[in-house]
């Protein structure tokens, strides 16, 4: 069975939708390959396409400030990753068939580092990893029962959203974040809602 790293080889040679044509640098994600919590956002923006490492732009650091102000963690104690490895041309939403072309890196790390809780960022990721159309409005508030495992999806708005929206999507957000420390303390689904 293939190794992360094995999974990142092949990821960054990667042609297999038209936004590699376009990138400078496959984000494939990074983090504690053991980590407890996996957070899925979007997929890269210009600094994360420049610098080849998720989150690293103004959403980067309103997440970094979530993890360690409700749930207690550092980034480096988490996994992050995007559902397109690639940066969509001028930030446009990645459309489907990009989202099924990079599907298996995303399904792999799933597999590999196999976390207790999954904290989905915004529409994409959440629709993604729960195979529904819902809005995340709709979603968040709750946690999912997530994979064959004893895990969880907590679902999220994305911190841009919080950067457009203020307030209250931040309250929302503070919230969602406490919820995954909750769930990664009673071990997943162990104890599920
Ligand atoms: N937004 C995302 O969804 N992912 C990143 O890596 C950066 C911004």
């Amino acid at each position: 069975m293939p190794g992360l790293a094995d999974v990142e080889r092949v990821a960054l040679a990667c042609t297999l939708c038209p936004l590699s044509e376009g990138r400078t640098t496959v984000v494939f994600g990074e983090g504690d390959p053991g980590a407890g919590l996996m957070i899925v956002g979007e997929g890269p923006g210009r600094e994360e396409d420049l610098q080849g490492r998720p989150f690293v732009g103004r959403s980067g650091q309103l997440l970094d400030r979530l993890l360690e102000e409700e749930a207690g963690l550092a980034r480096k104690q988490v996994y992050i990753a995007n559902v397109v490895k690639c940066r969509p041309p001028g930030n446009r939403d990645p459309l489907p068939e990009e989202i099924s072309a990079c599907r298996p890196y995303l399904d792999q790390q799933v597999d590999l580092i196999g976390p207790r809780v999954v904290l989905t960022l915004g529409n994409f990721a959440t629709r993604a990893l729960l195979g529904t159309t819902e809005g995340i409005s709709r979603l968040r508030g709750r946690s999912y029962p997530f994979g064959g495992r004893d895990a969880v999806l907590v679902p999220t708005f994305h911190p841009a959203a919080a950067l457009r929206g203020g307030g209250e999507v931040m309250a929302k957000m503070r919230a969602d974040f406490v919820r995954a420390r909750q769930s990664l303390e009673r071990g997943g689904s162990r104890g599920h809602p």
